[in-house]
């Protein structure tokens, strides 16, 4: 099965070097001296707001790397554990760095009592992107170190916060439906770990492998705007829990990270794979934007999409519970495609992802917040880069309003 995987991975690595390879290959450009020129959009469009080794985006190409490992190598042969350290830490571990940075993870995946006692009175009516939010806020009210802002103290929190997120997702996941948290399972791995914590069955090797793909494929991408939100709030040197709390918050919007479950609303409304070009023609005409398409920096097929496509396919072979999205799905990819291939919008990675996690098992409100459980490595990695050399964000705002009016009395206003 494993071999199965990689192999689709490295075709699907294959194919996006066919298909970009008139584009001009990037050059490594070395250190970048500030101020450069740069032309900004609203919504800060194509500002430059640091330099960074973590990772790098090329939107043209469809690439993603993570500290100068391609994403389709790291899907092929390595693990989240891996990856996460690979980000924070800026190479491949030994194996011994390895085994040593699982086994702390493992040891730091216990919350504290309060935090569940939070969780248990927020409604489960809530969106489990603000109650993980929450759950995070208050970790940081427990940490009596929480206000050391060096790199040390705020790398113990990060690792803290990645070993963490499976078990405060997983409590979200289960209240909600009136069922007991789980403790961590100390036998299982992380993608595997956080599956159980959902589910209460510990995952076959290959809902465990798909999980830990989808886990490497979120893990970092770019200055997107959790990301930005998270080295925003740690710029000001307020502190890592109130930073990733932010991340949250900003992931959860359906521009961004919400993406991922409003593409199985649409499925679903569509309902049936002949009902997909009626479907399509009624958002075009209206103006709908169709979720899980279209990206801000990828002109190019997202490199996520191209993996998670295929592993979906794979997942419903042997999983047949969401044959018949995964179907409606891949009829939406082509008709999309074909009718706007000159506006270059193509699959994002949240177009597959959703069918990945339901074909894994879990439910379609609980996406958001798994791909928080490995944004989070991104998030502290990037941060934590930042504040090595930190210099608090202050863009600015150009102002558009009257300037000299006249302050009237209340009883002359009308
Ligand atoms: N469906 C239909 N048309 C689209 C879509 C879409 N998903 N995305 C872009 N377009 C069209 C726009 O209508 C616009 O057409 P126009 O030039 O005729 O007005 C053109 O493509 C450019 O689109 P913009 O919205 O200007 O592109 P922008 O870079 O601002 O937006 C965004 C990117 C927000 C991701 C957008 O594509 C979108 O809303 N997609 C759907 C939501 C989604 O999947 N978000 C997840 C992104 S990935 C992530 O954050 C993890």
């Amino acid at each position: 099965m494993r071999k199965r995987i990689e192999e689709l991975i490295l075709e699907a690595g294959r194919k996006a070097r066919a298909e970009t390879s008139d584009e001009p290959e990037p050059q490594y450009t070395g250190d970048v001296e500030f101020p450069i020129e740069c032309k900004v959009g609203r919504g800060l469009e194509g500002a430059v707001a640091s330099t960074t080794k973590v990772g790098y985006v090329n939107g043209a190409r469809g690439w993603l790397v993570y500290r100068g490992h391609n994403i389709f190598d790291l899907a092929a042969y390595s693990t989240y554990e891996e990856t996460a350290y690979v980000l924070l830490f800026g190479a491949l571990p030994t194996k011994s760095q390895l085994d040593e940075f699982k086994q702390e993870l493992k040891s730091k995946r216990g919350v504290p009592a309060p935090v569940m006692e939070v969780l248990r009175q927020i409604s489960p009516k809530t969106h489990p992107m603000s109650a993980l939010r929450t759950a995070v806020s208050m970790l940081g009210n427990l940490d009596p170190n929480a206000d050391d802002t060096s790199v040390e103290a705020e790398t113990k929190v990060a690792i803290q916060l990645i070993a963490m997120f499976p078990t405060l997702t997983g409590a979200v996941a289960r209240l909600r439906w009136n069922k007991e948290p789980l403790q961590p399972n100390p036998e299982l791995d992380h993608a595997a770990n956080l599956l159980y914590l959902i589910t209460g069955d510990a995952p076959d090797e290959l809902k465990e492998r798909v999980l830990d793909i989808a886990l490497i494929l979120h893990a970092d991408h770019g200055m997107n705007a959790s990301t930005f939100t998270t080295m925003v709030v740690n710029s000001s040197l307020s502190d890592m829990y109130g930073s990733v709390t932010a991340g949250v918050a900003s992931l959860k919007g359906p521009l961004h990270g919400g993406a991922n479950e409003r593409v199985l609303y649409d499925l679903e409304e569509i309902g049936e794979p002949e009902n997909v070009d009626a479907w399509f023609a009624k958002a075009d005409a209206t103006k709908r934007k169709v979720m899980g398409f279209g990206h801000r920096v990828y002109k190019a097929y997202d490199p996520r999409a191209r993996i998670l496509g295929p592993l979906a396919g794979l997942l419903v072979e042997h999983h047949p519970h969401e044959a018949k999205l995964y179907k409606i799905a891949t009829r939406l990819e082509t008709v999309v495609c074909g009718k706007m291939a000159e506006k270059k919008i193509f699959p994002n990675v949240d177009f597959y992802a959703g069918l990945v996690y339901r074909a894994v098992g879990i439910e379609t409100a609980m996406m958001t917040p798994i791909f928080a459980v490995s944004r989070v490595a991104g998030w502290t990695a990037r941060a934590l880069e930042y504040l090595g050399d930190n210099r608090i964000y202050r863009p600015r705002a150009i102002y558009t309003g009257p300037i000299h009016l006249d302050y009237r009395p209340m009883g002359s206003r009308g």
